[in-house]
């Protein structure tokens, strides 16, 4: 595939994988890109996942019909991407590998060896490269989301090759029907989303730059309306509401809460909300809530008091959230309880390092079941949500 006359897209699907990271369902699949920029000296930019390996090898040995690599720029070393560095320098010893000085220390780690024997050049914030008719410029992203990670801008394309920046779940051969939004989203806040301030500091450092194309290292190639895109990663970045509406996180033992829960979301769409996002905990997949919670300013989390503490899986998603920064929100608590129900407390106590949330009265208390008192605390805290 052609990005651009010089540039080439070298990348693999993957259908076969169960769970990215160890952790997230990827229903279409998931891409590893590499590319390849041919110039005077070629560039390779990131290898692939460790099953691809002779796949990609050979559709690299396609786009260089004869022509050896110059060099292979390592943008970031989780092993989705360094996999196969080995096996491309057996393929192609003479090549100089590029990258961050912690880059090549994690290379040692994972592989045996920092390349020190061999031709690599170690590279910083700002460093160049020139190919011939490419200038090559690298752009220190530590924390996006690994601490050794470099994006690469091609300043003759206008391309921003941008590591796992921008990318998303799903193989380039399933066409979402949702657009990029909806599983860069999930992907963004499951895997970048603790690093808000790392991911603004770069974009400040690329504020201003022409692009014409962003190519991350998943998902597709970025080629229009590119500052959407940055928009929504601002926004994203920033902990901001990117949509107006209202998410209630719940967990329900015998259907009481999961009715509390149902009860609220059907009020505030009589009350005119513009969309209301309701997730049964320990059913729906978890990182899509973690990702609406994140998207809408304003959550409402419903739990069962339980062993004294709070449901398990409403301790998680928490967990979930605070490990990732969340924060700027609005929140509305509601809490189940058959003797001594302490729910509220205990997700407040969770909640308690959070940044700038603003909780929500009345807190809703239901003993059991909805009663006619539980009703009315649950109307008054439509009322709320929606003031
Ligand atoms: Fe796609 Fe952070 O690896």
């Amino acid at each position: 595939m052609e990005i651009t006359r010089d540039i080439r897209y070298i990348g693999v699907n993957d259908h076969d994988l169960d769970l990215f990271e160890g952790q997230y369902i990827v229903p279409n699949g998931m891409a590893y890109n590499s590319y390849v920029l041919l110039d005077e000296k070629i560039a390779v930019m990131d290898t692939v996942d460790a099953h691809f390996g002779e796949e990609w090898l050979s559709r690299l040995d396609a786009v260089l019909a004869g022509r050896k690599p110059d060099y292979l720029i390592v943008q970031h070393m989780e092993p989705d991407h360094s996999a196969n560095i080995m096996r491309f320098l057996e393929a192609y010893p003479e090549a100089t590998v590029v990258s961050s000085a912690k880059s090549f220390q994690m290379m040692k780690n994972f592989y045996g060896s920092d390349l020190s024997d061999r031709s690599r050049l170690v590279v910083g914030d700002r460093s160049t490269l020139a190919l011939g008719k490419h200038s090559l410029t690298f752009v220190a992203a530590p924390m996006v989301h690994w601490p050794e990670v470099i994006f690469t801008y091609d300043s003759t394309d206008q391309v921003l090759f941008s590591a796992d920046a921008f990318g998303k779940f799903g193989a380039l051969d399933y066409e979402d029907p949702e657009g990029w939004a909806c599983e860069a989203r999930r992907y963004y806040f499951g895997i970048v989303g603790k690093y808000g301030a790392q991911v603004q500091a770069v974009l400040k450092k690329l504020a201003g730059l022409p692009l014409a194309a962003i190519c991350p290292l998943h998902g597709p190639v970025l080629t229009e309306n590119l500052s959407r895109y940055l928009e929504t990663y601002n926004t994203w970045s920033s902990y901001g509401t990117e949509s107006e509406g209202i998410v209630i996180n719940y967990t329900s033992v015998y259907g009481h809460t999961a009715q509390a829960a149902e009860a609220l979301a059907a009020l505030l769409k009589e009350k005119g909300c513009p969309k209301v996002a309701v997730n049964d905990l320990a059913r729906c997949d978890m990182p899509e809530a973690v990702e609406d919670t994140f998207r809408y300013g304003k959550a409402v989390f419903a739990t069962t008091t339980y062993n004294a503490d709070i449901f398990p899986f409403m301790k998680t998603f928490l967990e979930h959230l605070t490990e990732r920064n969340w924060q700027n929100k609005t929140v509305g608590l509601i809490e189940n309880g058959s003797w001594a129900p302490t729910a509220a407390k205990g997700m407040k106590a969770l909640l308690e390092g959070s940044k700038n949330l603003t909780f929500l009265e009345p807190v809703v208390r239901i003993n059991s079941a909805l009663n006619e008192e539980s009703r009315a605390q649950l109307e008054a805290l439509a009322d709320a949500l929606m003031a």
